[in-house]
């Protein structure tokens, strides 16, 4: 049986889980697998902090050498997180042969041609399976298993956290600030959970599966982000009365040589199949054209799921030793010479605002609709008592500059005293 030593860089949620997936099914995988597996040391920044597992005391270190420069240690597994010093100690590993996994979407969306390619230089390995949507194997799925297609649309939940937190705010009516602090318990959120609340985190995910998917380099650049802050209780509570779902999307798809990408809260109709996935629980909806439309469903976060895609990546880099995968990019040049990134797309949209009540008002802003090509499908008014009067406008689809274009001069309307929110609808 073939021994190997592994590295692990951190020991918070995904640290301990993959520890204990270790821990508890090891024999049994190892022995299925002909390999035997050992944990070797575990960079962390304080060795004295009580962890929620046992561990042997000598196992823990706080000095990066102690790892980079031993060499019995095959296999690195990072999960520290954001840019640095993740990135410095990935290379590092590289440049000193050993095989990296990583759970880190903000380094690989960032750093990936500068990491992949010192994979290549030193024969080593890159996996990073854990990175995008937990538990759920989409990169495998994505780089694997979907070669035979042309594959068009990615359309998903790729942030536990966020789809926790709108699940609880909508159907238990709890407020944003508590769900995200039992998020935070839960080990679902960040380090820093700004990444999963402004869209950060789905936007780092979204430019690595687009990016597989479409064999060409998104960059986090091309991705459009908007985070789920601005959303109230009143713009979730007039969304279901219309049969809606409010969800933070990602969604990328490819006409011909143009690529749009995109994160931002969205409303989807309650009886769509992504609307009936609750809790941190993501879902990954692809259309190839070979395929048609296929869905991955499954724990988004956490530290077992994530754990599970981890342990999954070590073991694959202890059996590919020899012949390790890389993304196809790294044959070709990373630049995308001849796609267009797209800024324009066309969807439905919500518009929230709050105007003065009277006569007039309606046509007035309709008007202005008109004037920039954009159709109203309905209008819900609400209160009649009062002065200032809450309004929403369902458009039909319509070009993302247009709705920008409109609003700006509706806002400047005097019978307008504020734009609510603006939620694109996706079908
Ligand atoms: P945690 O904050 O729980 O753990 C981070 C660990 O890294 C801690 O053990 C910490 O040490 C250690 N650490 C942080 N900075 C340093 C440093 N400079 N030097 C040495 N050790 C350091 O994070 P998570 O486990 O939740 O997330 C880790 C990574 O996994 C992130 O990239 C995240 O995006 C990704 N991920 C997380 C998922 C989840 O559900 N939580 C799911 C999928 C991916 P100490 O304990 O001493 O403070
Ligand atoms: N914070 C991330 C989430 C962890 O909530 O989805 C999984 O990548």
């Amino acid at each position: 049986m073939k021994e190997f030593k592994v590295a692990f860089l951190g020991f918070g949620n995904v640290g301990t889980g993959t520890y204990k997936i270790i821990k508890e099914n090891g024999s049994k995988i190892f022995q299925r697998e002909g390999i035997n597996i050992t944990v070797k040391k575990i960079l962390v920044r304080n060795v004295n902090k009580k962890r929620p597992v046992e561990v042997e005391p000598d196992l823990l270190t706080d000095n990066i050498k102690e790892i980079i420069e031993d060499p019995e240690i095959a296999v690195v597994a990072e999960f520290i997180g954001g840019e640095e010093p993740a990135r410095e100690y990935i290379l590092s590993a590289l440049n000193n042969k050993k095989t990296v996994v990583t759970a880190n979407k903000e380094v690989m969306a960032r750093h990936w041609e500068e990491l992949e390619n010192a994979a290549i230089r030193n024969g080593c390995g890159l996996y990073y399976e854990a990175s995008v949507a937990g538990g759920i194997p989409i990169i495998k799925v994505v780089r694997e298993s979907l070669q035979g297609n042309n594959i068009t649309e990615i359309m998903g939940i790729i942030n536990g956290t966020t789809n926790y937190i709108l699940t609880k705010m909508s159907e238990e009516e709890r407020k944003f600030e508590d769900v995200l602090a039992e998020a935070q318990k839960l080990g679902y959120a960040e380090p820093d959970p700004t990444s999963d609340v402004e869209g950060y985190d789905a936007m780092y995910k979204l430019s690595i599966l687009s990016t597989l998917a479409f064999h060409t380099r998104v960059r986090i650049s091309d991705v459009y982000r908007e985070g789920i802050t601005n959303i109230t209780p009143e713009d979730i509570a007039f969304g279901k009365e219309l049969g809606y779902t409010l969800k933070l999307l990602a969604i990328a798809k490819k006409h011909g040589n143009k690529i749009e990408a995109r994160v931002h809260p969205t409303f989807i109709s309650a009886d769509h199949p992504l609307a009936t996935v609750r809790d941190a629980y993501n879902a990954i909806f692809i259309k190839g054209d070979a395929v048609g439309n296929l869905m991955l469903y499954g724990r988004g976060a956490g530290d077992l799921p994530t754990g599970s895609a981890v342990v999954s990546d070590i073991v694959n880099a202890c059996l590919h030793q020899s012949k390790h995968m890389y993304s196809t990019l790294c044959n070709g040049d990373w630049k995308a010479d001849e796609v267009l990134f797209d800024n324009n797309w066309e969807t439905e949209f919500f518009i929230r605002m709050t105007v003065i009540d009277k006569p007039g008002v309606l046509a007035k802003i309709a008007g202005i609709f008109g004037k920039y090509g954009v159709s109203i499908s309905s209008v819900i008014q609400k209160g009649r008592n009062s002065i200032h009067v809450p309004i929403i406008f369902v458009t039909h689809k319509a070009k993302e500059m247009s709705i920008k274009k409109a609003i700006n001069e509706i806002k400047n309307e005097d019978v307008v005293i504020k734009i609510g929110n603006v939620i694109r609808v996706e079908h």
